[in-house]
């Protein structure tokens, strides 16, 4: 019978993280304070653990992975590498395609391969306490449970419009101890400026961030964790890359293509990384790879942003970025791929694809419910409204693959399932979602608003 699933053992979990920058042509762009001036690392201590700054910043290219953080990993990984014969069957393809399935991590996604690590670290700096925010509630939900394995508890700002959507997300939070609270929220400035603006506002994953670490900027007992972004959650990530490299070797294959949702950029950062290794080698036996970035048309920076200097948040308390953003205060329609809400992008993933290494397209809301869909009943795993984006550019060029008879390989970051996201599936069936255009206007009224800096 042929193979379908690709296991590694336990043993097989990798022992370092791989960290991009050693490849980039170019170092990272600097990061500036709201002084114009980058910014040192001690003041981001104020919220982030030494650790974590130090991989922020760093140039080496392999970082170990600390053994307590292996020990959690193993709960669920390696994650399986699975062939996706009959989808591929059912689309009448020559291409082969694979997907990495990072829902069986115990919150359902790939965030908690970063979360481990991330409450690992604070807990070794004696710190007891975190905020976050969540959008869909697969980062709340993960850093509950990382901070549950630590000892850490752990306060989330969720936006709004998922803690309306997704109740049992807030259960699962709650069951590994964490408080949910609902952003904007009147616990903190931020909050109550945009709730005297208007009370019934969504919220987006900007004002939450600014909600979370204006909390842990002014408590000494609290640390901020962010979800994605930033460089170290990225370097956190690629184990899924690494994993999957192991994993084609099993197969005797090798991705044309690899496919990743895009939010904040970290599923895409660490499905793609460690192939990026390989490219800027020259290719594997002279192959490259080609990585293309999936985003949601209604939330596209990469192929509508602006490669520019902005917030990470929608209220200016983050460090100013160099990335692709649609303006900090960009409102992102209130599509169900809540993960995928978000005006920036990271900076390693902008730099990445402003120089032409990477690659980035955008696909609106019901194409990506659809291929969802075909997916579940194909291969059986109900895919995260975030994931089913990655499907969809897969599924499209597979139907490319089969008008000019190509067998590429595609791999697809599975990045989580979506069983807290029936009620979405659900609208869907009941022809009750749209496209969500995001607006042109609001779009150059937020590219006019972005800080100067330099
Ligand atoms: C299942 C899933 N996939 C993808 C994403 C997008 O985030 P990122 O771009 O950091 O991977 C999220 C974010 O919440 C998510 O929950």
């Amino acid at each position: 019978m042929e193979p379908l699933r690709f296991n590694l053992e336990q043993s097989d979990i990798p022992t370092h993280w791989y960290n991009v920058v050693a490849d980039m042509p170019k170092p990272p762009a600097p990061t500036f304070g709201p002084d114009n001036k980058p910014v040192p690392l001690e003041k981001m201590a104020a919220i982030f653990p030494m650790a974590l700054l130090e991989q922020e910043v760093s140039a080496e290219r392999w970082i170990a992975i600390p053994e307590p953080v292996r020990e959690i990993y193993r709960l669920w990984r390696p994650s399986p590498l699975i062939r996706a014969k009959r989808l591929e069957e059912l689309l009448g393809t020559p291409a082969r395609i694979y997907y990495k399935n990072e829902g069986v991590s115990p919150a359902g996604s790939h965030k908690p391969n970063t979360a481990v690590a991330q409450a690992y670290y604070n807990s070794q700096a004696g710190i007891r306490r975190l905020t976050t925010e969540t959008g869909a509630g697969q980062w709340g939900s993960s850093i509950a449970f990382a901070g549950q394995m630590f000892g850490i508890e752990v306060r989330v700002f969720m936006v709004r419009v998922s803690y309306q959507q997704k109740p049992f997300r807030r259960s699962m939070m709650r069951t590994w101890g964490a408080e949910v609270i609902a952003s904007p929220s009147s616990l903190t400035q931020t909050g109550r400026d945009y709730l005297a603006k208007d009370s019934e506002n969504p919220g987006s994953l900007g004002i939450a961030i600014s909600e979370a670490v204006e909390e842990a900027a002014s408590r000494a007992d609290t640390n901020y964790a962010l979800g994605s972004v930033l460089n170290h959650v990225a370097l956190h990530q690629t184990i899924i890359g690494l994993e999957a490299k192991k994993q084609f070797d099993l197969a005797g294959d090798w991705p044309d293509m690899v496919f990743a949702p895009c939010g904040g950029g970290s599923s895409f950062a660490g499905a793609a990384f460690p192939f990026l290794a390989d490219n800027a080698a020259g290719g594997k036996n002279g192959k490259l790879v080609r990585l293309v970035a999936v985003e949601p048309a209604s939330c596209p920076s990469l192929t509508k942003g602006l490669y520019a200097y902005d917030y990470g948040d929608a209220s200016g308390f983050t460090p100013i970025m160099k990335m692709y953003t649609l303006g900090h205060d960009f409102m992102p329609p209130g599509i169900h791929a809540g993960g995928l809400r978000y005006h920036g992008n990271s900076p390693l993933v902008s730099q990445l694809y402003h120089e032409g290494l990477i690659e980035a397209i955008s696909v609106p809301q019901l194409a990506t419910f659809e291929s969802g869909v075909m997916f579940a009943r194909a291969e059986g795993i109900i895919p995260a409204p975030e994931s089913n984006h990655a499907i969809r550019a897969a599924i499209d060029e597979a139907l490319r693959c089969k008008e000019t008879g190509e067998a590429k390989t595609l791999f697809v970051n599975l990045t989580g399932h979506g069983h807290f996201d029936m009620a979405a599936y659900d609208r869907y069936f009941d022809g009750a979602l749209d496209d969500h255009p995001y607006s042109e206007e609001a779009l150059s009224t937020s590219l006019r608003h972005l800080p100067q800096v330099g």
